[in-house]
């Protein structure tokens, strides 16, 4: 049987992985400023991750959701002492659109109502209605298509309000990315989240904060919407919490109330699955890792803003963007296969930073000094090029 083929591939095979570096079958290693997709909270293969899932994996790993399972307790008590959100209620699943998923559906059976607002270049996911809530035409298939779903403009408040005005008592739900991430490290301005958190008041609406990406920490914040100062009414939490190993969940405010059978899943809460998010918690928390976070965002903004060449240097905490011109547009794969630096991207034109939490001074300043160097390397190329050209004309 064929793998199906939806993922284009760089031709390498990683077989080993420590920290912040990864290695190939041949023993290359590469530093990893991609997390594997903001996936890698803790670093890879952390100590006390894989002895706790190893733990587990001896007791027991799975059993459903129809018997107690306290580690999913201590799981909820230990994320809201470090989120600030202890009064809030745990729903655990297995991925981000599962917890996107979940939320909407969740906010419609709280509030009776159908119309979701979303916002231009946000993604939640592909599943049925996380996919209706983008605007990226490759990814929604015509079944997923429905008219309870209203686009609008990111962080343009007089559009958001407008459309309130118009259609507020119909409104169930608001979802918004604290930064977006797939489309390209944009951060929702703070004023624009409060005034989401004032209508959504107004008008008994849902303010869903898919902190899937920009969630767990990676902010410097355990919620990036925290720098607003706001609450949300769910949170959307995945990649982080897991550290490579798929778990997901949503943290529900107090007003929204449960009934039995509402929400539901086979594989979401096993026991494996919360040992390694207890032991995410456990490092976070020991480690200081949101402090570490933006201490270390900080210091890679700076140090990437004084870099003339790349343009926009954006985000927060260890969730970066910078735009690459178009004389570099060979940088990211360069950084790949030159430098064995992994990197994430967004098109047309954004790189995207995207460490492990706990990512070193002195890697920070490995990728730096990578990036500087082929900056340099493919401005000679060019103008050896234009040159050349200048000759034969
Ligand atoms: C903000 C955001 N929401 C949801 C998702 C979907 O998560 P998953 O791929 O785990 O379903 C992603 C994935 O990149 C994401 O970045």
């Amino acid at each position: 049987m064929k793998l199906f083929d939806v993922y284009p591939l760089n031709d390498i095979t990683i077989v080993k992985a420590k920290g912040s570096y990864v290695w190939d079958e041949t023993g290359v290693r590469y530093l990893d400023m991609y997390g594997g997709h903001a996936v890698i909270s803790i670093g890879h293969t952390n100590p006390h991750w894989v002895q706790n899932i190893e733990d587990q994996l001896h007791k027991i790993a799975f059993y459903s959701n129809s018997i107690k399972i306290p580690i999913q307790q201590q799981l909820a008590d230990k994320l809201g002492k470090l989120s600030g959100k202890e009064n809030y209620q745990l729903f655990l699943c297995n991925s981000g659109a599962e917890a996107n998923e979940n939320a909407l559906k969740l906010a419609s059976f709280h509030n009776g109502k159908k119309n979701i607002i979303a916002f231009s270049k946000g993604f939640h996911g592909r599943t049925s209605l996380a996919v209706s809530v983008t605007d990226n035409k490759n990814i929604v298939a015509p079944v997923n298509e429905t008219e309870n779903v209203i686009l609008l403009p990111f962080n343009n408040s007089a559009t958001l309000q407008d459309c309130f005005l118009n259609y507020g008592n119909e409104i169930s739900s608001v979802i918004i990315e604290g930064i977006q991430g797939v489309g390209g490290i944009n951060v929702a301005d703070e004023n624009f989240l409060k005034l989401i958190r004032k209508l959504c008041d107004e008008y008994n609406a849902v303010y869903i904060a898919d902190s899937v990406q920009c969630g767990y920490g990676r902010s410097g914040k355990f919620f990036s919407h925290d720098f607003a100062d706001v609450d949300a009414d769910i949170y959307c939490i995945a990649k982080g919490m897991g550290n490579g190993f798929p778990v997901a969940g949503i943290l529900i405010a107090p007003h929204i109330k449960p009934k039995h059978f509402m929400l539901g899943t086979t594989f979401g809460g096993n026991h494996l699955a919360c040992a390694a998010a207890l032991a995410v918690l456990e490092v976070i928390e020991k480690e200081k890792l949101i402090n570490l976070t933006r201490e270390n965002g900080l210091y890679l903004m700076n140090k990437l803003k004084t870099i003339k060449d790349i343009e926009n240097v954006r985000g927060k905490g260890l969730m970066i963007g910078f735009d690459v011109p178009d004389h570099l547009k060979d940088l990211k794969k360069n950084l790949l296969n030159k430098h064995h630096i992994f990197t994430g991207e967004a098109k047309p034109n954004v790189i995207r930073l995207l460490p492990a939490l706990n990512i070193t001074r002195n890697e920070i300043d490995e990728f730096l000094k990578a990036l500087q160097y082929e900056i340099a390397e493919l401005k000679e190329e060019k103008e050896d090029h234009s040159d050349i050209l200048s000759l034969i004309k």
